[in-house]
């Protein structure tokens, strides 16, 4: 049975999505593993719901950033992933992770890469510039993950049209209802082509 890590940083809902398709036999593997940044986000609830193995870790807890970057890499023995799936997830990954686990790790990202990526483009940071500049459709993208932030090469977008009426809110609810298809469909395609 193939193995799948989460890394996560807020509700969870793109987790949820995995958690579903798992359990619905879309994706022919297990979640081993759920990473959160930080304590009590709703992402940490889901996996308790669904007996999920979780831990909790913050950089800022440790010493300096080899001991974070030992206890990741140790964590991740334990949960043996074939494929880290970042959902949300808002904190850089280590080089020494990124190293170990070379296109093995993916991102959910809520724009058209390569557009609207980079620093400081996350959440409705994203939408508010995609409505400052008129665009005609946004989407969202997953990627593989890279050292540099929403680089990596792309392996699947769904895009969505922008209203004149939208706002940052309708505009992440309707790129959201499609991240919910994109990153399921992603995944079992790289896990059952493994
Ligand atoms: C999602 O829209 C995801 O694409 C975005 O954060 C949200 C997490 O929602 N990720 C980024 O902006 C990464 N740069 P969720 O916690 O409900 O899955």
């Amino acid at each position: 049975m193939k193995n799948i890590v989460v890394f996560a940083s807020g509700s969870g809902t793109n987790f949820q999505a995995i958690i579903d398709a798992v359990e619905a036999g879309q994706i022919d593997a297990r979640i081993s593993g759920l990473l959160a940044s930080k304590p009590g986000i709703g992402a940490l609830e889901r996996a308790r719901k669904h007996n999920i193995n979780t831990q909790v870790l913050r950089p800022s807890d440790f010493d300096d950033s080899s001991a974070y970057e030992a206890t990741l890499l140790n964590m991740l023995d334990e949960w043996q992933p074939n494929l880290i799936v970042l959902a949300g997830y808002m904190l850089k990954v280590p080089n020494s992770v990124l190293d170990r686990y070379e296109n093995k790790i993916i991102n959910i990202h809520p724009s058209l890469l390569p557009k609207y990526g980079g620093k400081g483009f996350y959440g409705s940071k994203v939408h508010e510039a995609v409505i400052a500049n008129d665009e005609e459709e946004s989407g969202c993208t997953v990627h593989y993950v890279t050292e540099i932030y929403d680089d990596g090469p792309i392996i699947d977008q769904i895009k969505v049209p922008v209203r004149d009426t939208d706002d940052p809110e309708t505009l992440a609810t309707r790129v959201l209802e499609q991240e919910h298809k994109l990153l399921p469909r992603v995944i079992a395609k790289l896990v059952n082509n493994q």
